[in-house]
């Protein structure tokens, strides 16, 4: 597996396994090739957008933004924003902990000293893997629990 810039070439596979999530329940916001390529891939506000590669086979994606005045998550400005999504298949096998290295890397590259990430509060497997890779708990608007990593600790 190497962790690389994701491109558009895998729009394709990172739509189709985000529709799994979304199929089994672990995803509610919109798995479309459109919005995978407007929202991970050419994203305006993106850091980097890394994804897991093995041999062409995309297991997963994690997404790094940097947050703007005004975002929808109520965000700080200037903190990144990070969002993983692991194929089901290739789940609880170190992808989303390996993809976070790389993204660690970018925040710091970038500058930003704090990345957020945001997480239904009943979506205990990504809680799990949030504080696994060191994200604290720092706010917990209605229904989210918002877990925030110090970039430059
Ligand atoms: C949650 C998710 C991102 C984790 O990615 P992953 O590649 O499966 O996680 P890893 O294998 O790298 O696990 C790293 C650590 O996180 C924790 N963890 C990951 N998945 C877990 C699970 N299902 N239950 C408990 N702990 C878990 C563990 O501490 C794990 O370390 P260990 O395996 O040595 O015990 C992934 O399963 C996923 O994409 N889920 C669906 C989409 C989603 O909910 N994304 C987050 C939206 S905010």
């Amino acid at each position: 597996m190497i962790i690389r810039e994701g491109t558009i070439a895998d729009v394709e596979q990172m739509s189709a396994f985000l529709r799994e999530l979304t199929a089994s329940g672990k995803r509610v916001s919109p798995d479309s090739e459109e919005f995978v390529r407007s929202h991970y891939i050419e994203d305006v506000d993106k850091v980097r957008c890394s994804v897991a590669d093995d041999g062409g086979f995309v297991l997963g994606f994690q997404s790094l933004k940097r947050a703007q005045a005004g975002n929808q998550w109520g965000v700080e400005p200037g903190w990144g924003i990070v969002g993983t999504h692991i194929r089901p298949s290739a789940a609880r096998r170190g992808v989303g902990r390996t993809l976070f290295t790389a993204t660690r890397n970018a925040a710091r590259e970038a500058g930003l000293s704090h990345i957020d990430a945001s997480i239904a509060s009943t979506n205990a497997e990504a809680l799990a893997y949030y504080e696994a890779i060191g994200f604290r708990t720092y706010r917990t608007p209605d229904g989210l629990i918002c877990k925030r990593f110090d970039v430059l600790a």
